[in-house]
């Protein structure tokens, strides 16, 4: 081999090792010091009001910033509505029925964002989208922490993208391991972020094997199985929608975690991380611990906002988050 092919592959195989993922150097802080240096206080300002309207904005909110980064990284695609002549990621039927107050709450806060004559058409989507998905957390209880801004706007948004990018409630550890680490991810993030199912809501279908199947799965509390069939009777209506945290839906915290120890997980996905004895003892800890739970949770939702970033010719800045300019 010439030593030119050989230092192309040593740079290559370095530069992998360097940057194994789509990461996001150009990220920061304060990325908008200097065009709108108040986006923050704008934004938190309208996520409160949409907040006070409606708690659903909470988990709304949380859910679709995650499924943005799965999909085609968090370059605000997911919020992009279909037209007659594209299909968009949101209506793909994997988009597992994100509830509108998330889109809402992003529309909302790029206006206020954009009433600002020196803000106007300044701050992406995706941005806002990490900035709202902070202050929605923080108001339900959960840790509040610094969001690093730069990521451009998508300029695709197709319902065949997200095919096989999103968890199923019916993984087991190695099915989801596998899935966050195609994102950066590791089994200790992935955990970390699961408890977002600390609030929100699930629909009766996404249970109804684990409830009614043959055999009825034995992880679910014979308590909690009582309650589970009578909230989701056979049959039950499918717009019907229940707490996925049976104890404190409306808080952002570590209940999700007792719970799991409880056998009270909602999901497959949710209970495996107690019954795998390689995740029990994460979740076993942060049953116990808050502070440790929230630190886990800051790094993890950090790594999850670098994922996929647009910049330079990849992206843009939306004048109309649902729109392509
Ligand atoms: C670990 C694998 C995961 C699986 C299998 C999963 C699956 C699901 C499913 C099936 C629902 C119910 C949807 C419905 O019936 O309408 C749901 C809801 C939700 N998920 Fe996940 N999810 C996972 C991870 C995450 C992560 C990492 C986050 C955020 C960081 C998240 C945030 C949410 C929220 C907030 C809701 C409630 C949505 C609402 O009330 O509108 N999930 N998830
Ligand atoms: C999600 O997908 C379903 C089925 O394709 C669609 O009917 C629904 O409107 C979509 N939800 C949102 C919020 O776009
Ligand atoms: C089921 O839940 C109840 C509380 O609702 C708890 O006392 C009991 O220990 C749980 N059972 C198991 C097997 O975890």
């Amino acid at each position: 081999m010439g030593n030119f092919n050989l230092v192309l592959l040593l740079s290559l195989a370095l530069s992998f090792c360097l940057f194994p993922f789509p990461t996001s150097a150009q990220l920061k802080q304060n990325f908008y010091a200097n065009t709108c240096s108040n986006v923050e206080s704008l934004v938190r300002g309208a996520v409160t009001k949409k907040f006070q309207q409606t708690f659903v904005t909470v988990p709304a909110t949380i859910r679709l910033f995650f499924h943005d980064c799965f999909v085609q990284g968090c370059d605000a695609s997911v919020i992009v509505a279909s037209t007659s002549s594209n299909t968009a990621e949101k209506d793909n039927p994997d988009n597992l029925s994100l509830a509108g107050d998330g889109f809402d709450t992003v529309i909302k806060a790029k206006a206020a964002v954009d009433a600002d004559p020196k803000c106007r058409n300044k701050v992406s989507c995706a941005d806002i989208l990490a900035l709202a998905t902070r202050d929605v957390i923080a108001l339900s209880g959960g840790p509040s922490y610094a969001v690093e801004l730069g990521r451009l706007d998508g300029l695709s948004s197709t319902a065949s993208s997200v095919n096989g990018k999103l968890p199923k409630e019916t993984f087991n550890l190695n099915q989801l391991n596998s899935l966050f680490a195609a994102n950066g991810l590791t089994q200790t993030d992935m955990i970390a972020l699961s408890a977002a199912h600390s609030v929100g809501f699930s629909h009766c279908s996404k249970i109804s094997s684990r409830i009614y199947g043959n055999p009825v799965d034995p992880t679910v509390n014979k308590t909690y199985l009582g309650q589970l069939r009578s909230m989701c009777p056979k049959n039950v209506d499918p717009r019907i929608a229940i707490n996925m945290d049976p104890n404190t839906p409306r808080t952002f915290d570590n209940m999700y975690y007792k719970n799991l120890q409880q056998k009270m997980g909602l999901f497959t996905s949710d209970q495996v991380l107690w019954e795998d004895t390689r995740s029990r003892p994460t979740v076993n800890i942060w049953a116990g611990n808050k502070q440790a739970f929230q630190s886990a949770f800051i790094t993890a939702m950090t790594k999850l906002g670098r994922v996929g970033v647009k910049t330079g010719r990849n992206g843009n800045i939306r004048r109309n988050c649902a729109v392509f300019n």
